[in-house]
């Protein structure tokens, strides 16, 4: 019997990257409101020999879990669940606009939406007595304010309790649930992000300076962690909300460089960046 993993949001970004890994060895069930994301995706895995099954649907509705969670169990064992869709707008509290896509929309897809998710997979684990692994993508926004990013930052917290809860309440049956908690990501919502700033170059720079790596991160490098969480290697780790942010949420500010040392490696002594 196959093992099956079902991962929302995975048209694009770090959804699809953990999806691609994932394919190495699971039949993957993909989530997505994106019909062209879901096809180019799948083609994709199945050059590789991989299988993905895509599942046309908002996250935000139970009914979208409902059927991704039937499929997977028609096509194997269903062992894994990550809930990565997820959606951000920048709204301050005290001029917030009367549109859904910065309160309700957010809501829906990164709490609301996780919450299904997590609700069928475990429904799921239980039924077929499978110690099943959950895998919740939260953000550095859960445990940091940024300005603008209060409805966002909100979600993800809950994204972090609700990944607890699981872990808690589902332990003694051998079900683990964690959290991932990245910082900056070079997805194609980051991108946007960049575009739409006044000055991308400068929005860029800002990120790469605050980080005490130095640099944005791939999808890749949120996916390892993930796949290595929702595998046996990870074992005895459980409620756990693991940051995956080039030490950002360690420092105290941005601080600068021993000078002697920064100019050895060829970078700026006041940001760490490249000369
Ligand atoms: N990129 C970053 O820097 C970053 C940092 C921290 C956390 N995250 C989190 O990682 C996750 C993925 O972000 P990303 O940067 O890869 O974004 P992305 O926009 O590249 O991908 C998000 C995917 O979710 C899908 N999606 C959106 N709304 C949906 C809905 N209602 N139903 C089903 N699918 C839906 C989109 O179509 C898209 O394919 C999100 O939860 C985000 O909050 C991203």
């Amino acid at each position: 019997m196959s093992d099956v993993a079902v991962v929302t949001g995975g048209a694009s970004g770090i959804g699809r990257a953990i999806a691609t890994k994932l394919a190495e060895n699971h039949i993957v069930i993909l989530i997505d409101i994106n019909p062209d994301g879901l096809q180019e995706v799948e083609k994709d895995v199945a050059n590789k020999g991989g299988e993905i099954i895509s599942v046309l649907g908002d996250v935000s509705s139970r009914q979208t879990h409902v059927r991704a969670r039937a499929i997977a169990e028609e096509k194997g064992r269903l062992i894994a669940w990550v809930n990565c869709a997820g959606l951000t707008r920048e709204a301050p509290l005290h001029d917030f606009p009367n549109d859904s896509i910065f309160m309700e929309n957010i809501i829906g897809i990164n709490q609301v939406g996780s919450l299904w998710g997590c609700a069928e997979a475990v429904a799921s684990f239980t039924a077929g007595k499978v110690p099943g692994s959950i895998v919740n993508i939260s953000s550095v926004h859960g445990r940091r304010a940024w300005r603008g990013h209060a409805v966002y930052e909100m979600t993800k917290s809950a994204v972090d309790a609700l990944t607890r809860n699981i872990a808690v309440t589902y332990g003694p049956y051998g079900i683990r649930a964690n959290a991932v908690a990245p910082g900056a990501v070079l997805t194609p919502a980051l991108k946007q992000a960049f575009l739409d700033a006044t000055d991308p170059h400068e929005r860029r720079e800002v990120l790469e300076r605050l980080t005490p790596l130095k640099r944005l991160a791939e999808p890749s490098e949120i996916a390892e962690v993930v796949v290595f969480l929702l595998s046996p290697k990870a074992s005895y780790v459980s409620g756990q909300s693991i940051g995956v942010e080039g030490g950002w949420t360690s420092a105290l500010g941005v601080g600068d460089l021993d000078t002697d040392l920064a100019k050895r490696y060829g970078l700026r002594p006041e940001n760490g960046l490249p000369i």
